[in-house]
């Protein structure tokens, strides 16, 4: 009999079962009861919307659920997912639905509503908030955002009585939602003036940037960080080409950054992660553009494993190292990336399996022995030494103390 949720029926069919009970670990999360969340999450409807331009809203059908991207599944399937209480959303950011710093913070915010929703007996009490938000805040430790935004709703609810708490955070996180959204803009006017200034060099000719990972729209909500210069350097007529690192082990940059560039018409081309120093040595990249996943305000960058080697090359080449981010990207407390900030160590079944189309059906392979270890270093911190500047929301800066709170006064200290 299928478990039954308000009007609609769910099973398990046989796809979805070899999807989640892929490897044993999450043979070991049905056993612990945790199946209906796995049901529930992959309750989805499949589009083809060309429009899609966000990838986590509010369903306008059913005010109770969040609906996200299931990123996990582009670039060959389009994949919606509701999120109806925290432990969807903890999945969701878990298992990478979601990813991205900026868009985790925004789903982060998203999940602080949904444990207002779903509070037992309908009390919004302190006691429950703090609890779900430290949930939430556990489930990816790299990205700062999440944190920032769990954080700036919870600081909002505790100064309001329980009845009001429900309406104030949908409208918290839809605040936070659009304005990682007008940063992102921002970002994109700002950044946009270090490829022209190129171009101009070039005398109109092809500028060639090399982007790592996917800190495109889906990762941070809409336009993207690294992403955004980009679109606004097309959008203005600028011939622009994007080298894309593939960023094994999850492909970000071959599954996420491709697709996204693709739809927008933006010329690149996928390479290996290895190939970028190669590029750089034959004058084949004009610039360097990376998102970022923390970044201490002394200007120390972590972003997906593989950018620090690109910064390495970038310097030894002579190419500039930009890192685009929003403020709420920032870790105001940390000075020092390489000892402080906590890198994340995932499943190594991200390495074991590569993920892929064959005849119409997204599949997995294995690719070494079954029997050899792997370690899975989600991310690296570039120092500040190797990256030319930042640009944020309010402008471009130095990579160090000193360029970051010109940009941010108030936040001295
Ligand atoms: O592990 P992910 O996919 O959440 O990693 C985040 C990233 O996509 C990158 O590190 C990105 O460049 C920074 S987030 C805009």
């Amino acid at each position: 009999m299928a478990p039954n949720y308000g009007n609609k029926a769910y099973t398990l069919n046989d796809d979805m079962r070899q999807y989640f009970l892929k490897s044993p670990q999450d043979a070991s999360r049905t056993e612990g009861g945790s199946l209906l969340t796995l049901l529930r999450t992959y309750e989805v409807e499949m589009t083809t919307d060309q429009e899609l331009r966000r990838p986590i809203w509010l369903n306008s059908d059913n005010p109770l659920e969040v609906h996200v991207i299931d990123q996990r599944k582009l670039p060959h399937e389009l994949v919606i997912a509701p999120l109806r209480d925290v432990d969807d959303t903890i999945f969701a950011i878990k298992d990478m639905f979601v990813r991205g710093a900026p868009l985790i913070g925004a789903t982060g915010a998203w999940g602080m509503y949904l444990a207002c929703i779903n509070a037992p007996g309908g009390e919004v009490t302190d006691a429950w908030l703090g609890k779900e938000a430290g949930r939430l805040k556990d489930s990816r430790p790299t990205a700062v955002n999440l944190a920032w935004a769990v954080d700036r709703v919870m600081a909002l609810l505790k100064g309001l009585a329980p009845e009001k708490r429900v309406r104030a955070a949908r409208e918290e996180a839809a605040a936070i939602t659009d304005e990682e959204s007008e940063n992102c803009r921002k970002i994109g006017e700002y950044g946009v003036s270090l490829i022209e200034e190129i171009s101009k060099k070039k005398k109109g000719d092809t500028v060639h940037v090399l982007t790592h990972c996917n800190a495109g729209w889906l990762a941070c909500v809409e336009y993207g960080t690294a992403t955004a210069p980009i679109y606004e350097a097309h959008k203005r007529g600028i011939d622009v080409h994007v080298w894309v690192d593939e960023t094994r082990p999850l492909n970000q940059g071959a599954r996420l950054t491709a697709w996204e560039l693709g739809r927008q018409g933006v010329k690149h081309t996928v390479i290996t992660d290895n190939a970028g120093g190669h590029l750089m040595q034959h004058a084949m990249v004009d610039l360097v553009i990376t998102g970022t996943d923390r970044t201490t305000w002394t200007g120390d960058v972590a972003n997906k494993i593989g950018t620090y080697l690109k910064a390495l090359a970038a310097k030894d080449n002579g190419i500039p190292f930009w890192v685009a981010l929003p403020s709420s990207t920032f870790d105001w407390k940390m000075e020092d990336g390489v000892k402080e900030i906590p890198i994340e160590v995932r499943d190594p079944d991200e390495i074991r399996f590569i993920q892929g189309e064959v005849e119409g059906k997204t599949v997995q392979v294995l690719v070494p022995p079954a029997a050899s270890p792997c370690e899975n270093h989600a991310f690296d911190v570039t120092p500040a030494r190797l990256v030319s500047g930042f640009i944020t929301e309010r402008g471009l800066c130095e990579a160090s103390g000193d360029g970051v709170l010109g940009l941010f006064p108030e936040k001295q200290k």
